[in-house]
């Protein structure tokens, strides 16, 4: 393992969750991080915490492609290069397909799926023009398995699966590329959740019981980025132990 130190870190959906544990714990081992998400209040604050000089923000929508080379261009201008991206903005609004909540299918394809493509064009050409950097997505345990009231979002995840080998084998040789599968950790993802029989159907399996702290999740996502040059860390499933 390499040091994390003075590295350049985006971080989309950095507002909450696994985006805001993984930059407070970033900074902490000395890294230099750049925060989007779209609720700016949320990123100023986290910002200040972490001071200026090591943490600056983007407001950033991802389903918008220019937004993320906003982002990308914040941490070139602020930092000079870019060492990693944390491809981690996600949305989970999970309910049957024949509930037909069409615009939260459509929320999750654009989020999960253009919302990660969009962050790789933004730093691509820049890590291959470097030849180095790191890309690490956060797809879920439903990007390898589907259960019902998952089949959407498990197939944004499956993509990311999906994506992050293709890209893998495009960019050997030069960027690292990771996918991670989290289980079920305590974020505020499931807020998301609108359709009501999910809602009770999550209460009765114990989601909230079950999941682990976001720390766990950030520790995966820093090990992938502080590998030796020569290595890569493809994927990663972690979730609780008790999560059948
Ligand atoms: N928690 C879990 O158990 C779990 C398990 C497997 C996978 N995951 C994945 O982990 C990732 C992070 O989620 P989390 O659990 O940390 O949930 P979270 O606390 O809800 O965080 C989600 C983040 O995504 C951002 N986001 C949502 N829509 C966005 C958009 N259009 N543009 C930019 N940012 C957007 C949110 O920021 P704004 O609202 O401020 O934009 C927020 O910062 C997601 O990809 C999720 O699918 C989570």
């Amino acid at each position: 393992m390499q040091s994390i130190k003075d590295q350049v870190i985006v971080i989309t959906g950095a507002s909450s969750g696994f985006g805001e544990v993984t930059a407070r714990m970033l900074v902490a081992e000395g890294a230099k991080v750049v925060l989007g998400a779209r609720r700016e209040d949320r990123l100023k604050a986290l910002c200040d915490e972490l001071g200026t000089d090591n943490a600056v923000y983007a407001v950033c929508d991802v389903t918008k492609h220019e937004d993320l080379h906003t982002l990308a261009s914040k941490a070139l201008d602020t930092f000079g290069r870019i060492d990693g991206l944390v491809n981690n903005a996600g949305v989970m609004p999970l309910s049957m397909i024949g509930a037909g909540r069409v615009e939260e299918w459509d929320q999750m394809i654009d989020v999960n799926i253009k919302g990660v493509l969009y962050g790789i064009h933004a730093v691509l050409a820049h890590m291959m023009e470097r030849g180095s950097g790191r890309i690490v997505s956060i797809s879920s345990v439903a990007g390898l398995s589907t259960t019902p009231v998952s089949a959407v979002y498990s197939g944004t995840k499956f993509a990311v699966k999906a994506i992050s080998e293709g890209l893998r084998q495009e960019c050997a040789g030069k960027v690292g590329v990771t996918c991670i599968y989290p289980g079920a950790f305590t974020t505020e993802l499931v807020d998301g959740i609108k359709d009501e029989f999910v809602k009770e159907l999550m209460e009765k399996r114990g989601f909230a019981k079950l999941a682990q702290p976001a720390e766990r999740v950030a520790e995966a996502i820093i090990y992938a980025l502080g590998q030796d040059p020569g290595v890569a860390v493809n994927e990663i499933t972690i979730r609780p132990l008790a999560q059948g």
